[in-house]
Formats: structure tokens, C-alpha cells, sequence
């Protein structure tokens, strides 16, 4: 009915700006020395409203209702979390995007035990950047992430200009039948492509959620792609909206936003000017593809605050290595199709399959003793990665544990922008610099899950 949508909208809403599960470390302020208290992400199966009809079973959230807390962390404080597995499935968490010490980096096998059933594990890190960035497991991640359990990260930093508002949405798709059940997570011939698409589209597990926000006013979107396979091209109707950070990093020189293609794993956060005419709604749209969709809406409330956009200050850069460019060594990377099938279990479950390598090596799986890094580097060194995607689909590469920045592509002008998944197109060749300051395991995989699961996996090791 009108009436429980408009409620849960509302719910929505507010969950979006104040954030929900707000860590102790926030409370804490102040007190940078004291231990923060963890949070508490518990692992637990519900029934959850996903589309009309019948609830659907099996969601997987952390807590105890609806998705993933938005978890919030404050740039150069302590932060603690406390993983409790309430699921019948080996589970960790990985902090994507944001550079924590390896053995915080939730990767089974190569940095950390499985959690099982019952069992927990204490994360504890302190995030040197601020910006969006997100959490999942490491585990069955085709499974775990597809049924729910992808939480968005907001790192904050007191220095931040102040925007009337902001907002937090978690994008993702799931797989429902027509009874609103879970169907097959993945069908092989879509894996050997572009990946096999969800069946409902959502934010913040809401179809097409609607925010309000001060008529006139500065809102903050951060957006996050939590889905496993789809690819988005971003589009803001109904109002001014430029591009200020993607991936955790403020861009060098804010833009227009018209179309941006972003992948799995990657965020995008926007200021967006409100329309001075109340109940005017702005759109947030993904225009990628024959049907476009429109994601979430803000509506303007209240009489008009007149503010500017052109006043909003700059974001601070984020504490990145600046790589040494000319005194780099390169690694050679190239994303290709394989024919070759390998047995073995892929990091937590392979699919069954290998259809995908990395330097024509598709990830033979995942023992206690994996398989030789990709490359061994020098804590302290520069590199390169010569990045070339020679298959017909895009793949959105993601490194942990370190932020590159894109230095030039075959294809396009890039910015200089730090980040850590660069979605690279068909045919393109990128080159991603960056400082080997974290020493350990770093895992190198395509964010498209049943890509990354039927080969195209890796790992750099610092040392
Ligand atoms: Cu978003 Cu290997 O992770
Ligand atoms: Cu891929």
C-alpha cells in the first residue's frame, strides 16, 4: 500500500543521512587513544521485502533487519569491528578500498582463517583516508554478496565542506523469481561474458527510493556498486550534479556528471544543487544499456536556501604515495579468455569453471598454499601495472590494500585519480602507478564475481 511504501521511504531516508550502526568510534571523538568499542557485525539470514509480493527468504544481512548497516569510521581514529558468524557458511570481511594493515584484509587462506558457524574474528584498523567505501565477505562471495551482504563505508573527515544534507545508497541486484525467492546465482554461458544479471534492481533495498532534501540545498550522494555483475553509466536529471570524488578519492578538477560508466566495487559521490521550486524532483539514473532506470529520486522540501554549489570547498586529497613515474618498474597485466580448465576451489568455492586468466594463468585455486603471486615487489618501491584487457567485456580490476592512480589509458583522457577498481574497457590499455608501502598479500581480481571466481584472480606480494 501507499502508505507502508511512503513509511519505509521515510525510514530509508533517514537511515541515509544519520547513518545506522554508528560505530563507537565516532563517540569516541576526541579520545583518539582509547580502544574503540567494536561493532558489532553479526552475519544472520531474514526474510526481507525486496520486490511486491511475498517477502523473499534467505537475505543475508549484518544484524538483525533490513540491509547492511551504512558503517561509518572517521579518517586517522581507531576503528573496531567485531565479525560474529550467525550463518551456516564460512564467512570474513573485506574492507574494500580502504588500506588497512594484511591481516585486517579479510581474505581467507592468504591472510586470515575462515570464520565458521558461530565463530567470530576482531577487525581492528584505523583508516588513513576518508571518503566512500564499502564491505563485504571474502566467502562464496557469488552466494553471500548476492544475497545481501554488501554494506557501504563512509570514512568522514572533519575537514569536509558542509553540505546541507547527505545521502547513502547502496546499489545492488538480486536474482528473484516470480515468487520473489532466490533463482541459480549464475548461468555459465553469462559468466563466460558479461556476468549473469540480477532480476531486481535496487537502493538501499528499496525500488526507487525517494529522499528529501532542502529545496536550494548542497546534498552529498554517495553512491556505492555493491552488485556482483552490473556495470552502471550514471546520469543526474532535474538538477545541477558534479563529480567530486570516485573510489574514495576527491577528484583533481570536480566535472559534470553525463553518463559516467562506473563497475562493481567502484562509488561515486556527487554534489548535487537542489531546485529552488519545492516538490521538485531530481533523478538519479543509470542511463548504461537499452533500458534505462531510474535509481532513486530527491525531492526538494521547504523554501529555497539559495546556496551555490560554486561555494562549496575542496575536498582534501587523501594521503597517497605519489608514485615515482620514472624510476618505476612495470608489470605487465593482461586480462584475457581461457580455454584451459583448471580444478581447484577459487578463493572460498570456485563455480566450477575456468573461463577467464590473468597473464593466461586462471587462478588454480585456493589451497592453504594458493599459487605463486603474480609478481613479488619491493616494500617502498614504485610501479606500474601495464593493464591490457584483451577480451570483449569490461572488467572493473580491483587492488586491495594499496590506492594507484591512473596514469593514462589507450583510450580516453583520464584523470590523475587515485583509486582502487579501474573499469577497463574492450581493447583498452591502462597504466596504474602506484607505491608498494603495504607490505603483504594483495589480492588483484576482476569485482565481476563470476569472472573473478572462474579465473581472473591474482595477488601481489609486498615484501
Ligand atoms: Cu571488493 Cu577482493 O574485493
Ligand atoms: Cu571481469
Amino acid at each position: 500500500s501507499v502508505l507502508t511504501r511512503r513509511k519505509l521511504l521515510q525510514g530509508a531516508a533517514a537511515a541515509g543521512a544519520a547513518g545506522i550502526g554508528l560505530s563507537a568510534a565516532g563517540k569516541l571523538a576526541g579520545l583518539a587513544a582509547a580502544k574503540p568499542e567494536p561493532l558489532i557485525l553479526k552475519t544472520a539470514s531474514i526474510e526481507a521485502r525486496l520486490m511486491d509480493g511475498a517477502p523473499t527468504k534467505n537475505v543475508l544481512t549484518y544484524g538483525e533487519a533490513g540491509m547492511p548497516p551504512v558503517v561509518r569510521m572517521r579518517k586517522g581514529e581507531p576503528f573496531a569491528a567485531r565479525l560474529i558468524n550467525g550463518i551456516d557458511d564460512p564467512t570474513t570481511i573485506h574492507w574494500h578500498g580502504v588500506r588497512v594493515p594484511n591481516k585486517m584484509d579479510g581474505v581467507p587462506f592468504l591472510v586470515q582463517p575462515y570464520v565458521y558457524q558461530g565463530d567470530r574474528f576482531d577487525y581492528a584498523f584505523t583508516p588513513p583516508d576518508a571518503g566512500t567505501f564499502w564491505y563485504h565477505p571474502h566467502c562464496n562471495t557469488l552466494i553471500q554478496m548476492g544475497h545481501g551482504l554488501t554494506g557501504v563505508i563512509v570514512v568522514e573527515n572533519p575537514n569536509d565542506p558542509v553540505f546541507d544534507v547527505e545521502m547513502v545508497v547502496n546499489l545492488r541486484d538480486w536474482r528473484l523469481g516470480d515468487d520473489s525467492q532466490f533463482i541459480e546465482s549464475f548461468r555459465p554461458r553469462d559468466a563466460a561474458k558479461t556476468g549473469t544479471f540480477g532480476t531486481v534492481r535496487t537502493a538501499n533495498w528499496l525500488d526507487q527510493p525517494q529522499f528529501d532534501a532542502p529545496a536550494g540545498g548542497l546534498v552529498r550522494l554517495r553512491t556505492a556498486i555493491t552488485d556482483v555483475t552490473r556495470i552502471y553509466a550514471f546520469r543526474v536529471d532535474g538538477a545541477e550534479a558534479s563529480v567530486i570524488a570516485l573510489d574514495g578519492n576527491p577528484v583533481s578538477q570536480r566535472f559534470a556528471l553525463d553518463a559516467l560508466q562506473l563497475g562493481p566495487g567502484q562509488r561515486l559521490e556527487l554534489a548535487i544543487r537542489m531546485p529552488d521550486d519545492e516538490g521538485a524532483v531530481v533523478s538519479l539514473r543509470d542511463v548504461r544499456g537499452t533500458k534505462p532506470k531510474i535509481l532513486a529520486t530527491l525531492r526538494s522540501v521547504g523554501r529555497s536556501l539559495k546556496h551555490d554549489l560554486r561555494d562549496l570547498g575542496r575536498l582534501e586529497a587523501n594521503p597517497v604515495a605519489e608514485v615515482d613515474v620514472a624510476g618505476a618498474k612495470r608489470i605487465p597485466l593482461a586480462l584475457s579468455a581461457t580455454a584451459e580448465n583448471v580444478p581447484g576451489d577459487g578463493i572460498c568455492g570456485s563455480l566450477g569453471y575456468s573461463f577467464w586468466a590473468i597473464n593466461k594463468v586462471p587462478w588454480p585455486g585456493d589451497t592453504p598454499d594458493p599459487t605463486a603471486p603474480l609478481a613479488e615487489l619491493k616494500l617502498g618501491q614504485s610501479y606500474v601495472i601495464d593493464m591490457e584487457n584483451l577480451t570483449p567485456h569490461a572488467h572493473p580490476i580491483h587492488l586491495h590494500g594499496m590506492g594507484f592512480k591512473v596514469l593514462s589509458s589507450s583510450t580516453r583522457a583520464v584523470q590523475p585519480l587515485v583509486s582502487d577498481t579501474y573499469l577497463i574497457q574492450p581493447n583498452e590499455k591502462v597504466q596504474l602507478g602506484f607505491v608498494a608501502d603495504n607490505p603483504g598479500d594483495w589480492l588483484l581480481h576482476c569485482h565481476i564475481i563470476e569472472h573473478q571466481k572462474t579465473g581472473m584472480t591474482s595477488y601481489l606480494r609486498v615484501v
